[in-house]
């Protein structure tokens, strides 16, 4: 039998009455306000949220029944019973989810060889708390808002560790872009980026979710960054988060434009696109320059995920410049997540962090809302038409909640 404590009003139930909750999460900053509140031990499987709106028994996924880096191909919507929190495990009502470059990745089976179909997408969500096993009660209750990184968040609910989970002070989408693509920026440049004042930065698909990040957090760090994207809307977009050399690569050669205004090299490239890109972005490397390898999306879509790279020169390049190539995962560095989060989540409180979310209003079918826009995000993502994060908004505001 589930040990999980679900909130319900308007049964007959032994209430335990839980309070005096208090302090300020080291995580997030978020001040965490005494308050007393009524859990309920029937191990009901059909509960109520704490405002006493009904949670419906059934909701909806997105789960990949086939493997394929086609998205539409590999995902379909389905409806299940909406699923019971275990001990530790919080039930999180998704407001917000975000899309990555990677959900093709994952719906292609390329993360682990071994999971077979059918599993969850998505990789984050944020939302409010519903409904949470009793471990998981000593640190959340019904209502807390929480963002979290981890598997199966393209649903209207899902059950996430509480240990897993950041408590947010409000359900902004904002705090969204910082669970991989903000992460992964920080601390792929604090990690192996070695970044030194005056240097010289290019981020590679700046405009998009992880290049946004990268452009301000290289330039904190006192460098001169260059970003690559395609539009020139894109362009003024870097230019006012303190990109100091956008570069539309649709409207100028991106080889000669490195060539003539960087002859000396560039330092450190955060690369996301691969191919072609990366074989120009090692060619321009600086003596001792470091290449981090963040990804290569212009290989996601074809069979093998992996784009044509010229490599046999490699060696050579990398020692007559004493250079190095660095790859970064995020999921290998999860010791610093915590810091890099709260870190964020600070600087973003102060002003100091611009978080651009995509909702695809402009986008052929309109906003995207609702679970099934899932799918349009991920074509208008890899149609390139995205500036800053992509985000779905998969349900409307609580009405019994004033922080979503
Ligand atoms: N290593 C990790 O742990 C980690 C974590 C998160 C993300 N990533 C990587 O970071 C990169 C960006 O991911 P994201 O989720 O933040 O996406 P994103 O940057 O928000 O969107 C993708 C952008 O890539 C650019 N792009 C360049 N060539 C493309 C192509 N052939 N097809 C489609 N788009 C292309 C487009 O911008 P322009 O049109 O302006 O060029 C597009 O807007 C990906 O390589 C992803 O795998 C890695």
């Amino acid at each position: 039998m589930s040990r999980a404590l679900l909130a319900r009003n308007g049964r007959r139930a032994l209430p335990l009455i839980y309070g005096g909750r208090r302090g300020t999460d080291t995580l997030s900053g978020v001040h965490l306000a005494a308050r007393r509140f009524i859990v309920d031990m029937s191990y009901s499987a059909h509960f109520m949220d704490f405002k006493g709106s009904s949670i419906a028994s059934s909701m909806k996924k997105l789960v990949v029944t086939k493997l394929s880096p086609n998205f539409r191909e590999a995902v379909s919507t389905q409806t299940v019973a909406v699923p019971t929190p275990g001990d530790a495990d919080l039930l999180v009502r998704n407001r917000f989810v975000g899309i990555n470059a990677s959900d093709i990745n994952y719906s292609a089976g390329r993360y682990d060889p071994s999971v077979k179909p059918p599993f969850d997408a998505g990789f984050e969500g944020i939302g409010e708390v519903v409904g949470l096993g009793l471990s998981a009660s000593s640190r959340y209750t019904v209502g807390d808002t929480v963002a979290y990184f981890g598997s199966g968040a393209f649903a209207e609910c899902t059950v996430v560790p509480a240990k897993e989970a950041v408590p947010v002070p409000a359900v902004k989408p904002e705090f969204l872009t910082l669970l991989v693509s903000g992460a992964t920026a920080y601390i792929a440049l604090k990690r192996l980026g070695d970044l030194a004042k005056g240097e010289t930065v290019l981020v590679t698909a700046a405009a998009g979710g992880t290049g946004q990040f990268a452009v301000q957090f290289a330039k904190q760090a006192g460098c001169h960054v260059i970003g690559t994207c395609s539009t020139n809307e894109k362009a003024g977009f870097l230019k006012s988060i303190g990109c100091d050399r956008p570069i539309n690569y649709t409207a100028e050669d991106l080889a000669k434009t490195l060539k003539k205004e960087y002859p000396q090299g560039i330092d450190v490239v955060y690369e996301s696109v691969g191919g072609s890109v990366l074989e120009l972005a090692v060619n321009s490397l600086a003596n001792k320059g470091r290449l981090i390898v963040i990804g290569f999306i212009s290989g996601y879509q074809s069979a093998s995920g992996i784009p044509p790279f010229k490599g046999g020169t490699l060696p050579v390049k990398l020692l007559q410049k004493s250079a190095s190539i660095r790859g970064f995962f995020l999921p290998h560095f999860l010791g610093d997540y915590r810091e890099a989060m709260s870190s964020m989540i600070q600087m973003f409180a102060k002003g100091q962090l611009v978080c651009e979310v995509d909702f695809g209003d402009l986008a052929e079918e309109g906003k995207f809302v609702g679970l099934d826009a899932v799918f349009r995000a991920v074509d208008y993502m890899y149609a390139g038409r995205n500036l800053g994060k992509v985000v779905v908004e998969v349900a409307p505001p609580s009405v019994s909640n004033s922080k979503l």
